[in-house]
């Protein structure tokens, strides 16, 4: 009777989770759950779990201000991890292109990963272009509203393409590249981001003093 009473509780909760997260292709699956809550490991780590989702055009400084951000909340006593975006193509997402469907698939991907980091305990920081309103929306979503900290560096293209770090500015512009964010697709800046900075104004080291003065009062450990 009882196991029965726990069958159906099962149950419930796959058909919650469906109805939270859409549509899953398997249907012989079960839910379990863990017998550690996330606030049990964020009390361990003494510090809250979040992702600061870093989005803007290639050149913006994304890359270089979420390694320094990591290094800056390491040195500072947190567990934080940088997912960044080159780097998630080598591996998560060696399958993706760039056409608009296979970037939703990549924030996607992103997003789920960074929910189970937060769940870990972890903070994350996050460098994807992310150049679609719709797909930062769902990973405000998969990842939660509380843990979901949108910053836009905002450095304006022709920053960026003066920069142009990897030469694909120029690539872009000779049609040697096809759906380059800024060029020749589209980048949707955030309406309303929880934090706004311009690295054209300001170095990487008061960037991230910036990122770091807005996220802290969240994140102090002592
Ligand atoms: S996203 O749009 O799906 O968020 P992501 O941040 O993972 O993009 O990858 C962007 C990186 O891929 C850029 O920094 C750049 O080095 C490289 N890249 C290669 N081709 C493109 C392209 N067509 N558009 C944008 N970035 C590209």
């Amino acid at each position: 009777m009882e196991n029965k009473r726990d069958d159906r509780r099962t149950h419930d909760h796959v058909v919650d989770r469906r109805a939270k997260h859409g549509p899953v292709v398997s249907s012989n699956l079960t839910w379990t759950e863990t017998k550690v809550t996330s606030e049990e490991r964020m009390q361990l780590l003494q510090h809250e779990a979040a992702t600061i989702w870093l989005t803007g055009l290639s050149g913006s400084g994304k890359s270089t201000i979420a390694y320094e951000l990591e290094r800056q909340l390491v040195l500072g006593g947190h567990v934080a991890y940088t997912l960044d975006g080159d780097n998630v193509r080598f591996g998560l997402s060696r399958d993706l292109g760039f056409a608009p469907a296979e970037r939703t698939e990549n924030i996607r991907r992103i997003s789920e990963v960074c929910k189970l980091f937060n769940d870990a305990g972890v903070l994350v920081v996050t460098a994807f272009i992310s150049p679609y309103r719709a797909d930062r929306e769902m990973a405000r979503k998969i990842i939660g509203e509380d843990r979901f900290i949108e910053t836009h560096l905002a450095t304006s293209m022709e920053e960026c393409e003066r920069r142009d770090p990897k030469g694909l500015y120029k690539k872009a512009r000779s049609g040697e590249l096809r759906d380059f964010t800024g060029v020749s697709a589209p980048y949707e800046a955030p309406e309303n981001p929880a934090l706004l900075v311009d690295t054209s104004k300001i170095s990487v080291m008061d960037s991230v003093s910036e990122i770091l003065t807005h996220v802290t009062p969240r994140f102090r450990n002592e």
